[in-house]
């Protein structure tokens, strides 16, 4: 377990940072500054002692120190940080000097964003606005996201749409139960030992089908909701594509983000997701999800299809009329997609119709279940 850091511990690694810039600084001298900190009751007694070769460490209190620095510990932290100006510092009380506060200088400022030469990947025109650069994508990929693959009723409501899409494009339907992905291990292997590369690499498929889908314009992502989420094998997929970022930091729009390791330009996303329950909020955490994800890997939502109810209209005669419309209201969705970038308000208006519930409907479910308990049955 990693241990809870005391002050002395933050000002020793702060000098040895330090010290890695030091040997090519050219204010190098000999002499000590003297640290006499406070914090929650405790005083904190140490010093860096320097000559012309490199800075050293000391818990204590030094003899004769080239400067004196007196003040609370995080006030000196903010200090060290650059968010308290030393003269302000002075006239507030917050920080004590005494000595030659010019031997300050031996402590390099190195401002390390400069000379590091890391990806840029700025926002794009098409990311803030893809309807306005909208083209006509010339392939998508329907990443299919139930465990029960083609077996499931997201593959059901997913079947109108594609027949939308592949009116006017290429549509490829892709199962993820079909591809062996192991969960990320967190080890950071892929951003350090082999830059872009998974300890997994060669032993499962995330590889193979990150190649895949890299290939498509437009991708849309269908699942199921699992315990108010997406299926775990989804989330996984999302997990190990972390390797396929940059590890560093960048400002996106209004926050900082990874750059991209591989570029598809004009590159979006379709949300597609049903659910067991009645109502549109439990879209609410993965609506909230694909916001998130969309921003981090700078591909845009153009489209959001929400359809609860999803196993209560398949069958039920009194959602028969629901149902078909629902379906219809899907094609065109599908359509509209690909030569638009968009879904019409009217078309998902249909698309997200309330089935308006009744105790008589949940009676009616639950003795379904009832009924199911202890069967072989697999016709779900
Ligand atoms: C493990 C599991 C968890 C589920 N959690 C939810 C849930 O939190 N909310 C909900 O509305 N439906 C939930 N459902 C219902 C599924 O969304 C629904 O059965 C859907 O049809 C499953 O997709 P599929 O038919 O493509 O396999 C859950 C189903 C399973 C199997």
């Amino acid at each position: 377990m990693k241990e809870v850091l005391s002050p002395l511990d933050i000002m020793r690694n702060m000098v040895e940072k330090l010290q890695t810039f030091y040997p090519t600084h050219d204010k190098k001298a000999g002499g000590i500054i003297q640290f006499h900190l406070r914090h929650l009751n405790e005083n904190i007694d140490c010093y860096i002692k320097s000559d012309e070769k490199e800075l050293r460490f000391f818990e204590g209190t030094a003899i004769n120190p080239t400067v004196t620095v007196k003040s609370t510990f995080y006030n000196w932290l903010d200090l060290a940080g650059g968010k308290l100006n030393p003269v302000l510092g002075v006239m507030t009380g917050k920080l004590k000097f005494k000595g030659d506060t010019s031997f300050f200088k031996i402590l390099p400022r190195k401002k390390l964003g400069k000379e590091l030469d890391i990806p840029k990947d700025p926002v794009t025109k098409f990311e803030k606005n893809p309807q306005k650069y909208w083209t006509k994508p010339e392939k998508i990929i329907v990443l299919s996201a139930s465990p029960r693959a083609q077996n499931g009723y997201t593959d059901y409501y997913l079947s109108p749409f594609i027949k939308g899409m592949r009116k006017n494009a290429e549509v490829e339907l892709v199962h993820l139960a079909k591809y062996k992905i192991n969960p990320c291990t967190g080890c950071f292997s892929c951003w350090m030992k082999i830059p872009g590369e998974c300890i997994y690499h060669s032993k499962d498929d995330f590889n193979v089908l990150a190649e895949k889908m890299f290939t498509a314009d437009l991708t849309v992502y269908a699942f199921p909701i699992y315990a108010d989420s997406m299926p775990g094998i989804l989330k996984n997929y999302f997990d190990r594509s972390v390797s396929r970022a940059y590890p560093y930091m960048i400002e996106g729009m209004n926050r900082v983000r990874h750059p991209r390791r591989y570029i598809h330009e004009n590159h979006s996303m379709v949300v597609f997701s049903i659910c067991g329950f009645f109502e549109m909020i439990n879209f609410e955490p993965v609506r909230a999800y694909f916001q998130a994800l969309a921003h981090n890997r700078h591909t845009p939502v153009i489209a959001e299809i929400y359809r609860t109810t999803a196993v209560g209209l398949y069958g039920n005669p009194f959602a028969f009329k629901m149902q078909r419309s629902v379906l219809n209201a899907l094609e065109k969705a599908g359509e509209d997609i690909v030569t638009l970038g968009k879904i019409k308000r009217r078309t998902q208006k249909l698309i997200h119709q309330k089935f308006r519930v009744t105790s008589t409907d949940i009676d009616k479910v639950n003795e379904w279940w009832k009924e199911s308990e202890g069967s072989q049955k697999n016709d779900y």
